[in-house]
This record gives structure tokens, C-alpha cells and sequence, in this order.
């Protein structure tokens, strides 16, 4: 069993960041500059902010945060989306979901500059995406597909089973891996709450992604000897053998799956941080201007 360190690829591809971005100021030219925005203080958003604001410095992007109250009104939001898209110096931005209930979160993607939208959430760029046409990535399925490529792992002809069919991770990556392209060629099922007999979808996965926010949810009475097995779900449960009362743990209840499985992304330390990393790649992109449409 083979543990698909996503940390320490994410090191390695943060290092190849960097060079980049050195090349890019010995050319005499700005570092590229990504902005966040974050309403309200959910734990969870926090926490993943810090972590963008963190690798920002590690590569070498400037960075900005803009924090606003959870009471921020869409009108103040929509401004802010609308002062970044202007900014010169804003190669891309994102806006950290989810948002107070008040706030049409659609109205708030749907505002936000294609071209700035390192998050890939915006209809065009997911449109785009679905065609095959150049276009900002989603962060986590392209963190997944780089963990798998870096690591060796073949799609073509593998059966992919995601369980999850969500805008931001299920769907977008059962489209990458059916499509005609580098880590794709898969066949690709889509499970979700209507499955009917889920046990015996994920069995007949090679590769079996979980996106759901369940913690533990894939035992191993549900996966095949020799599975690739990608745990998307960073879900905190209590712990009160822990310091802090609590500890993250994935949708795959990792203990029972592991050993049945060729390989398998912990939690921590597996997609979380080329969820990150692919962020990173994105605003790369964004500043040398390379998704042109
Ligand atoms: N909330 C959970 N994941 C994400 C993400 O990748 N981007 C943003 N903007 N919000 C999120």
C-alpha cells in the first residue's frame, strides 16, 4: 500500500513555483498578486484562508486578505468583487464560500472577472472546461488529477467511481477524467444520496473518489481489493484524547480501507494541500496570462 503524500508533493511543486516566480522578478517584473475574501469567520474558512494567505508566501505571490463582518450586505460584497476585477495590480482573487445566508452566492460568482477567477467557479470557465477549452481548473480536482499524475497513477480505461456530485468537486472532476485527455480516459460514475445500491457502485472502482463531508463514510466492506482510494472530505470530529478536543478526518474511514487499498491520500496531508497548491498554479497562470480567451 502506497500513502499518496499530498503534502510533500505539494512542497515539491511550491518549489517549482518559486523558480518561476524568481524568474519573473530578475526579469524586473512584479510577482504575481492573489486576493482573498473573506465574510464572517467560519473556523473552517478561516482556516483555509490562512492556508492560501501561507503558500501565497511561500512561492513568493503577494497577497491580500480582505476580511468584512458575517453582517457585510451583497451591494458592499459586489463592490469589492468589482474594485478587484479593475485592479491592475489583482492578477486573481477569490471569494471563500460559503457565504452569510444573505448573499446570493451565484450573483457574487457570477460577478467576478473570468479572467481573475482562479477558482474556476465561473460559469465560462466551467463551460470551457466541459469543452475542453482553456480555462482556470478548479483547484481540487486539479490538485486530484496532479496527485494521481505525479504519482504514476493510470485513468485511461480505469473505472472511476466519485462518490459526491458537487460544482466544486464531484462533477468538475468526473468531467476532467472521462474526457479525452492527460488524466482522463476513464469511465467515470457519479454516485450520489439517490444511488441505489452504493456499496456495489464502489466496489467496481479502480479508483474511487469520496466527496461527500461524511466523516468515514467509505468502510471496507465497499471497496475492491487493490483500489486507488482519494479521500477529498476534511470533516473535524471529536476527539477528547486530543489537546484541542478534536481532529479532522476524511469521508473514507481510512484505518479499515487502507489496507485492502494500492494506494490511498490521508487526511490531513492528502488533497487538502494540493487543493492549495492548485490555487497557487492558477494565479501563475493569471499572471503570465496564459488562459487566453
Ligand atoms: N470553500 C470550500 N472550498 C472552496 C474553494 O476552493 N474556494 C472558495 N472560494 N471557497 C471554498
Amino acid at each position: 500500500m502506497v500513502v499518496l503524500d499530498g503534502k510533500a508533493l505539494s512542497t515539491t511543486i511550491k518549489n517549482e513555483i518559486r523558480i518561476e516566480v524568481d524568474q519573473i522578478i530578475a526579469k524586473g517584473d512584479r510577482p504575481p498578486h492573489l486576493a482573498a475574501v473573506l465574510v464572517g469567520n467560519n473556523p473552517a474558512s478561516e482556516a483555509y484562508v490562512g492556508n492560501k494567505v501561507r503558500s501565497c508566501e511561500q512561492v513568493g505571490f503577494s497577497s491580500t486578505l480582505i476580511r468584512r463582518p458575517e453582517t457585510t450586505t451583497e451591494e458592499e460584497l459586489l463592490k469589492i468583487v468589482s474594485d478587484l476585477n479593475e485592479d491592475a495590480d489583482i492578477d486573481g482573487f477569490i471569494v471563500q464560500l460559503p457565504l452569510p445566508s444573505h448573499i446570493n452566492e451565484e450573483k457574487v460568482t457570477l460577478a467576478i472577472n473570468p479572467h481573475k477567477d482562479v477558482d474556476g467557479f465561473h460559469p465560462l470557465n466551467f463551460g470551457r472546461m466541459a469543452q475542453g477549452l482553456p480555462a482556470y481548473l478548479p483547484a481540487t480536482p486539479q490538485g486530484v488529477l496532479l496527485l494521481l499524475e505525479r504519482n504514476g497513477i493510470e485513468t485511461s480505461g480505469q473505472h472511476v467511481v466519485i462518490v459526491g456530485r458537487s460544482n466544486i468537486v464531484g462533477t468538475p472532476l468526473g468531467i476532467l477524467m472521462s474526457r479525452k485527455d492527460k488524466m482522463g480516459n476513464a469511465t467515470v460514475t457519479i454516485t450520489h444520496s439517490r444511488t441505489k445500491d452504493l456499496a456495489a457502485e464502489t466496489k467496481r472502482a479502480d479508483i474511487l473518489v469520496a466527496a461527500i463531508g461524511i466523516p468515514n463514510f467509505i468502510t471496507a466492506d465497499m471497496v475492491k481489493e487493490g483500489v486507488v482510494v482519494i479521500d477529498v472530505g476534511i470533516n473535524r470530529i471529536d476527539d477528547p484524547t486530543r489537546k484541542s478536543g478534536s481532529r479532522l478526518v476524511g469521508d473514507v474511514d481510512y484505518d479499515q480501507v487502507a489496507p485492502k487499498s494500492k494506494a490511498i491520500t490521508p487526511v490531513p496531508g492528502g488533497v487538502g494541500p494540493m487543493t492549495v497548491t492548485a490555487l497557487m498554479l492558477n494565479t501563475l497562470k493569471a499572471r503570465k496570462k496564459e488562459i487566453r480567451y
